[in-house]
Protein backbone atom coordinates (compact mmCIF):
# COMPACT_ATOMS: atom_id res chain seq x y z
CA UNK A 1 0.00 0.00 0.00
CA UNK A 2 1.13 3.38 -0.65
CA UNK A 3 0.65 6.87 0.89
CA UNK A 4 0.99 9.98 -0.96
CA UNK A 5 2.40 12.65 1.34
CA UNK A 6 2.45 16.58 0.71
CA UNK A 7 2.77 20.01 2.36
CA UNK A 8 3.24 23.50 1.75
CA UNK A 9 6.53 25.16 3.64
CA UNK A 10 5.20 24.93 7.31
CA UNK A 11 5.16 21.15 6.80
CA UNK A 12 8.71 20.05 5.57
CA UNK A 13 10.43 19.48 9.27
CA UNK A 14 7.26 17.44 10.15
CA UNK A 15 6.94 15.39 7.09
CA UNK A 16 10.95 14.15 7.64
CA UNK A 17 9.52 13.08 10.67
CA UNK A 18 6.64 11.01 9.63
CA UNK A 19 7.83 9.55 6.67
CA UNK A 20 10.56 6.91 8.64
CA UNK A 21 7.28 5.73 10.73
CA UNK A 22 4.87 5.06 7.38
CA UNK A 23 8.01 3.49 6.06
CA UNK A 24 8.44 1.79 9.17
CA UNK A 25 5.00 0.32 9.43
CA UNK A 26 5.42 -1.18 5.73
CA UNK A 27 4.22 1.61 3.44
CA UNK A 28 5.43 3.16 0.76
CA UNK A 29 5.69 6.90 0.41
CA UNK A 30 5.13 8.97 -2.28
CA UNK A 31 6.67 12.42 -1.39
CA UNK A 32 4.28 15.53 -3.60
CA UNK A 33 6.21 18.46 -2.19
CA UNK A 34 6.67 20.55 -1.51
CA UNK A 35 10.47 20.17 -0.30
CA UNK A 36 11.52 24.05 -1.03
CA UNK A 37 10.84 25.86 2.74
CA UNK A 38 9.83 28.90 0.30
CA UNK A 39 6.41 30.45 1.19
CA UNK A 40 3.96 28.49 -1.14
CA UNK A 41 0.30 28.06 -1.86
CA UNK A 42 -1.40 24.55 0.33
CA UNK A 43 -3.93 24.47 -2.18
CA UNK A 44 -2.06 23.09 -4.90
CA UNK A 45 -0.66 20.46 -2.39
CA UNK A 46 -3.87 19.19 -1.52
CA UNK A 47 -5.41 19.09 -4.84
CA UNK A 48 -2.36 16.94 -6.04
CA UNK A 49 -2.36 14.15 -3.23
CA UNK A 50 -6.76 14.27 -3.82
CA UNK A 51 -6.24 13.42 -7.60
CA UNK A 52 -3.56 10.95 -6.56
CA UNK A 53 -5.67 9.09 -4.19
CA UNK A 54 -9.08 9.42 -6.79
CA UNK A 55 -6.66 7.59 -9.23
CA UNK A 56 -5.02 5.08 -7.21
CA UNK A 57 -1.72 6.14 -7.86
CA UNK A 58 -1.68 5.78 -4.14
CA UNK A 59 -4.22 4.42 -1.29
CA UNK A 60 -4.05 7.26 1.08
CA UNK A 61 -2.69 10.41 1.68
CA UNK A 62 -1.44 12.53 3.89
CA UNK A 63 -1.60 16.51 4.35
CA UNK A 64 0.46 18.59 6.25
CA UNK A 65 0.01 22.70 6.63
CA UNK A 66 0.17 25.09 9.15
CA UNK A 67 -3.24 24.05 10.86
CA UNK A 68 -4.18 21.51 8.55
CA UNK A 69 -7.11 23.15 6.95
CA UNK A 70 -6.46 24.81 4.26
CA UNK A 71 -4.81 21.57 2.64
CA UNK A 72 -7.78 19.70 3.77
CA UNK A 73 -10.22 22.08 2.40
CA UNK A 74 -8.59 22.33 -0.91
CA UNK A 75 -8.13 17.77 -1.15
CA UNK A 76 -11.98 18.33 -0.27
CA UNK A 77 -12.55 19.85 -3.31
CA UNK A 78 -11.81 16.46 -5.18
CA UNK A 79 -14.89 14.10 -6.16
CA UNK A 80 -14.26 11.03 -3.69
CA UNK A 81 -11.99 12.63 -1.23
CA UNK A 82 -12.99 12.46 2.44
CA UNK A 83 -9.99 14.04 4.47
CA UNK A 84 -10.31 14.78 8.06
CA UNK A 85 -8.14 17.46 10.04
CA UNK A 86 -6.81 15.46 12.98
CA UNK A 87 -5.16 16.75 16.67
CA UNK A 88 -5.68 13.77 18.94
CA UNK A 89 -5.74 9.87 17.93
CA UNK A 90 -8.84 9.41 19.21
CA UNK A 91 -10.56 11.35 15.83
CA UNK A 92 -7.75 10.07 13.82
CA UNK A 93 -9.06 6.30 14.39
CA UNK A 94 -13.01 7.40 13.99
CA UNK A 95 -12.10 9.03 10.86
CA UNK A 96 -11.15 5.61 9.51
CA UNK A 97 -13.27 3.77 11.33
CA UNK A 98 -16.57 5.61 11.26
CA UNK A 99 -16.23 7.76 8.35
CA UNK A 100 -13.40 6.10 5.37
CA UNK A 101 -11.41 9.14 5.34
CA UNK A 102 -9.18 8.71 3.20
CA UNK A 103 -6.88 11.86 3.72
CA UNK A 104 -5.04 13.07 7.05
CA UNK A 105 -3.95 16.44 7.48
CA UNK A 106 -2.58 17.56 10.38
CA UNK A 107 -1.19 20.86 11.40
CA UNK A 108 2.09 21.52 11.56
CA UNK A 109 1.72 24.78 13.89
CA UNK A 110 -0.94 22.75 15.97
CA UNK A 111 0.45 19.78 17.03
CA UNK A 112 4.53 18.27 17.67
CA UNK A 113 6.09 15.60 16.07
CA UNK A 114 5.66 13.06 18.86
CA UNK A 115 1.75 13.71 18.80
CA UNK A 116 1.93 13.99 15.18
CA UNK A 117 3.42 10.46 15.03
CA UNK A 118 0.69 9.01 17.49
CA UNK A 119 -1.92 10.22 15.12
CA UNK A 120 -0.36 8.77 12.04
CA UNK A 121 0.20 5.71 13.56
CA UNK A 122 -3.57 4.97 14.64
CA UNK A 123 -4.95 6.14 11.62
CA UNK A 124 -2.35 3.69 9.49
CA UNK A 125 -3.66 0.91 11.53
CA UNK A 126 -7.51 1.45 11.63
CA UNK A 127 -9.69 0.02 8.62
CA UNK A 128 -13.22 1.19 8.20
CA UNK A 129 -16.04 -0.49 9.51
CA UNK A 130 -17.54 -1.73 6.27
CA UNK A 131 -21.43 -2.44 6.29
CA UNK A 132 -24.12 -0.95 8.33
CA UNK A 133 -24.99 2.34 9.59
CA UNK A 134 -21.42 4.17 8.78
CA UNK A 135 -21.33 2.91 5.37
CA UNK A 136 -24.97 4.18 4.92
CA UNK A 137 -23.52 7.56 5.84
CA UNK A 138 -20.55 7.84 4.23
CA UNK A 139 -22.68 6.52 1.21
CA UNK A 140 -24.98 9.87 1.51
CA UNK A 141 -21.73 12.10 2.11
CA UNK A 142 -20.87 10.72 -1.00
CA UNK A 143 -24.30 11.74 -2.81
CA UNK A 144 -23.72 14.85 -2.03
CA UNK A 145 -21.33 15.20 -4.48
CA UNK A 146 -23.69 13.69 -6.95
C1 LIG B 1 0.56 29.34 5.85
O1 LIG B 1 1.09 30.40 6.55
C2 LIG B 1 -0.73 28.85 6.49
O2 LIG B 1 -1.75 29.75 6.21
C3 LIG B 1 -1.07 27.47 6.01
O3 LIG B 1 -0.02 26.62 6.32
C4 LIG B 1 -2.30 26.82 6.60
O4 LIG B 1 -2.28 26.87 7.99
C5 LIG B 1 -3.59 27.23 6.04
O5 LIG B 1 -4.65 26.68 6.36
Amino acid sequence: MKIGIANDHSGLVLKAALIPLIEEKGYGVVDYGTNDTASCDYPKYGKIVGEAVMAGEVDYGILICGTGLGISLAANKIKGIRAAVCSEPYTAKMSKEHNNCNILALGSRVVGEDLAKMIVAVWLDTTFEIGGRHQRRVDMISAIET
